[in-house]
């Protein structure tokens, strides 16, 4: 019997529509699961929605539908994003299933039954947010320490866990091997919750009602964190400890963000203790996306939809960017033009160049068909041996949760693919009938690394491997029977049989950097899809806010172009007391020649920007002409360079 492998996502808050940060813990975890099925092992891979709990109600309240009909039209959005993106999860739980709200009954009764819960009255902080409670001293500036949220003094009756009789052994669990990765995680729970001393939690509330109501108190409804918690047992069954929960549990990962590392590192292991199950084997907190340096968040709004972003560019750039882009446990920042430079660069440039390279050398040179064996010489054995290794070394990446250098090890490869075209020059190989054998070697082993390379992004990506294939007309199994698309094949070279290739779309068309950029800034960070602009109204400004804006002449004594950006200007312009650099949209109504020596209006003391990894220190003055043109605003006689307007 194979081998399981159990992996799990949080169970996100349906409160608003997801956004990329949730799809990168969704989509990591999708590409552990394709890869370890690609291995050979029994997966099961679970994701779900948190659907209790007071943020939940409230949101409903908002939208002005009962909290169930407001979960189920947010699932049903949910569902949607993950079947877009291809996620493979074997189990999908909602907290409103009534299996799970079941058992989270039963697991309360079972605590209360042997004191591991008692009541008493909660009078402290808590930010609805994160739902989370936290004492005064913990706060931040008065404000949730995590989120920055705002946070509500409460008080209710409450039903606590005894957190503190863990202590010891989270302590020690926390202390000991890679429970928690990365370990420094661990280390700040360690200083900043076990130290000062580990205080018991607060598990049921009274002051709503949107949750799990207790079997023996039905005023105090489940702390929704002990609900959500729950659903990766309850989800295989628990209570009932055969079938699934035998077969699966304990978790081989559980993936989150760092966001809820306390949760999952200290609450988590003391219920399970409780429960008197095994712990998960791994946590792997990871780092966040942040959006202009802030974590993109739900409750912030400063969100990008990874839905928008996949009818743009297809499911598969946008998972390729999310898992290559960071390292996996950092935080990194979220760029549209980071987005299409990687599309560009590796998708576009290096793997699909090298398939239709490729699939046209072959259909050119051998309109009857590439022979189906190889002739490898000494001097392929660098770009063999390499496609020979890299299956070992990105399944090693991949196994430290090393997403972003997996895929460095593939695309190297890919590089190294499109450096022997270079190398054997198949055009030049063309021209003798003598070099007839080499180049059929040559376009083989190119086939054959193409081959391996599908197999090799297969986890990562869900509709570039069977392009790939079948482009290159590649057959199910060699003469073996050794199936062409299993991890085994990916190991060896000289597997490559094909029918015939088969030239097809490019498979990442080239984008336009400037008017890729230009389209993503509409749909930008923030902006709703739905919400149309509002009426513009204009605000009255004080004669002091007028005064802090400086205006300035300037003369302009360079212009000139940016390659690849057909819209921008590159200006030196004369202040005076200062020579400034400034970028401007203008390339289209002007030639940079015709700039230079002239004088025009100019904002001075705008915050310096970056346009197109230029440094734009001001902006200068454009009036509007006719619908999407522009003139710029000029003087009748020539002044000193930096005159001030008024
Ligand atoms: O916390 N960057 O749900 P949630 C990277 N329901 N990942 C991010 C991210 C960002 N900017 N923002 C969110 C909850 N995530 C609870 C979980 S589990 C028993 C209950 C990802 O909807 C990341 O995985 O707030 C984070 O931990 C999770 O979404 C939080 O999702
Ligand atoms: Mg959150």
């Amino acid at each position: 019997m194979a081998e399981t492998f159990y992996i799990t996502t949080p169970i996100y808050y349906p409160s608003n529509k997801l956004h990329i940060g949730n799809a990168y813990t969704t989509v990591a975890c999708d590409a552990l699961a394709r890869f370890k099925r690609l291995q050979g092992y029994d997966v099961m891979f679970l994701t779900g929605t948190d659907e209790h709990g007071q943020k939940i109600e409230e949101s409903a309240r908002e939208a002005n539908l009962t909290p169930q009909a407001f979960v189920d039209r947010m699932y049903a959005d949910i569902d949607q994003l993950w079947k877009r993106l291809n996620i493979s999860n074997d189990r999908f739980i909602r907290t409103t299933d009534a299996d799970h709200e079941k058992a989270v009954a039963e697991i309360y009764q079972r605590l209360y039954d042997q004191g591991d819960i008692y009541k008493s009255e909660y009078e402290g902080w808590y930010c609805i947010s994160d739902e989370a409670f936290w004492t005064k001293s913990q706060l931040s500036d008065g404000r949730c320490p995590d989120c920055g949220g705002e946070v509500h003094l409460t008080k209710e009756s409450s039903y606590f866990f005894r957190l503190s009789k863990y202590a010891e052994r989270l302590e020690a669990l926390l202390e000991s091997g890679d429970f928690v990765v990365p370990k420094s995680r661990a280390n700040e729970m360690i200083q900043n919750f076990i130290k000062p001393g580990l205080a018991d939690v607060a598990v049921t509330r009274t002051s709503f009602d949107w949750g799990v109501r207790l079997p023996f108190d039905p005023e105090h409804v489940a702390y929704v964190w002990i609900d959500a918690l729950s659903n990766y047992i309850t989800a295989l069954g628990y209570p009932n400890l055969d079938d699934d929960m035998k077969k699966y549990w304990p978790a081989d990962v559980q993936l989150i963000g760092k966001d809820i590392v306390r949760f999952h590192v200290l609450i988590w292991p003391a219920l399970l203790m409780a429960l008197d199950l095994p712990l998960p084997k791994q946590i792997y907190a990871h780092g966040w996306l942040l959006m202009d340096g802030g974590k993109m968040s739900k409750s912030k709004g400063n969100v990008v939809d990874p839905m928008i972003l996949t009818d743009l560019y297809g499911v598969d750039a946008v998972r390729y960017f999310l898992l290559r882009e960071m390292p996996f446990g950092q935080d990194g920042n979220f760029t549209n033009e980071s987005l299409i430079l990687r599309i560009n660069s590796d998708l576009a440039n290096d793997l699909g160049n090298l398939l239709s390279r490729t699939v046209a050398m072959i259909e050119k040179y051998f309109p009857q068909g590439l022979p189906n064996d190889r002739q490898a010489g000494p001097e392929d054995d660098e770009l063999l041996g390499l496609a020979e290794a890299t299956a070992e070394k990105m399944a090693d990446a991949l196994d430290h949760y090393n997403f972003s250098a997996a895929l460095g090890h593939i695309f190297t490869l890919v590089s190294r693919a499109n450096k022997y075209i270079d190398e054997t020059m198949p055009w030049v190989l063309a021209k003798n009938e003598d070099d007839r054998p080499r180049l059929a070697a040559v376009l083989y082993n190119l086939a054959d690394v193409l081959r391996i390379v599908a197999v090799l992004v297969s986890p990562f990506m869900t509709e570039t491997p069977g392009k790939i294939r079948e482009a290159l007309g590649l057959k199910e199994t060699d003469a073996s029977g050794l199936k062409l698309d299993s991890w085994e094949s990916a190991k060896k070279t000289g597997l490559f049989v094909s029918s015939g290739v088969k030239k097809g779309e490019n498979l990442f068309p080239r984008l336009d950097l400037e008017e890729s950029l230009e389209v993503l800034e509409k749909i930008a960070p923030g902006k709703k899809e739905d919400e149309t602009e509002p009426e513009e109204e204009v605000p009255i400004v004080e004669f002091d806010d007028f005064l802090k804006l400086r205006l300035q002449i300037g003369t302009v004594i360079n212009a000139e172009s940016i390659p690849k950006a057909k819209k921008l200007l590159k200006l030196e312009v004369d202040f005076g007391k200062e020579q400034r650099q400034i970028v401007s949209g203008i390339a289209k109504q002007y030639q940079p020649d015709e700039l230079v020596g002239k004088q025009f209006v100019f904002v001075t003391n705008l915050k310096p920007r970056k346009v197109f990894g230029f440094e734009s220190q001001g902006m200068i003055l454009t009036a509007q002409k006719g619908e999407d043109g522009l003139t710029l605003l000029s003087i009748l006689d020539e002044v000193e360079p930096g005159a001030a307007i008024s």
